[in-house]
């Protein structure tokens, strides 16, 4: 039986990457084999997006978005440990971002219909079984990301958060006919949105 393809999305600071963890840990709970990745991915297309975004590097947002795309193509086709080879080897794979994030920030900073066509029209980019939306205010998620970490990225501030929520809030409307997106409040306790996550995820 083939493996679950699971994305996380959300604005910056929405809980993702915890809620992603999460799940990991709840399917291994429940004897399942799971693996948590995330994009950008730790591949040396990954590595080259990474310093993009932390300003070492210059790059047009449409090479960005062409970036995201190589990097997405890459983390599933890579051998053994890539998307397709651990889905078909019957492993659910929880992946922290995936290409409605592309859709969302790059869609808004290039061309929409463009970006969209590059990663749903890819044969070598995989549609996910489920896309878990954790939504949240951005005031609320800078709140988060200042008591958490040491730098800020180029995109985090609150005007850019409220454009990219809504952003995103459009793709999942554009996307809700082809794809499973599922929105969840994540203004709530941690475990609170963990119990709904894996309520939805038993659901598959
Ligand atoms: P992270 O904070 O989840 O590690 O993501 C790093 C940044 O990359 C985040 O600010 C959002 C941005 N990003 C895009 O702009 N487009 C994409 O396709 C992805 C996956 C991330």
């Amino acid at each position: 039986m083939k493996g679950r393809f699971i994305v996380f999305e959300g604005i910056d600071g929405s809980g993702k990457t915890t809620q992603a963890k999460l799940l990991a840990e709840y399917l291994e709970g429940q004897g399942k084999k799971a693996v948590l990745t995330a994009e950008p991915t730790k591949l040396p297309t990954g590595k080259a997006l990474r310093e993009a975004l932390g300003g070492k590097v210059k790059k047009s947002e449409c090479e960005m978005a062409v970036l995201f795309v190589q990097d997405r193509i890459a983390h599933n086709i890579v051998p053994e440990d890539g998307i397709e080879a651990l889905v078909n080897a019957g492993v659910d794979v929880i992946c922290d971002r995936y290409y409605y994030s592309t859709l969302a920030y790059q869609g808004q900073s290039t061309d929409y219909a463009w970006v969209k066509s590059m990663n749903l029209s890819c044969p070598e980019i995989r549609k996910p079984d489920l896309c878990i939306y954790i939504d949240l205010l951005p005031e609320q998620s800078l709140e988060r990301i200042s008591k958490g970490r040491d730098s800020v990225e180029i995109y985090e501030n609150v005007e850019t958060l409220t454009k990219v929520r809504d952003k995103f809030l459009s793709v999942i409307d554009d996307l809700s006919a082809t794809d499973n997106i599922k929105v969840i409040n994540g203004y709530r306790t941690p475990e609170e949105v963990a119990a709904e996550i894996q309520k939805t995820v038993n659901a598959l």
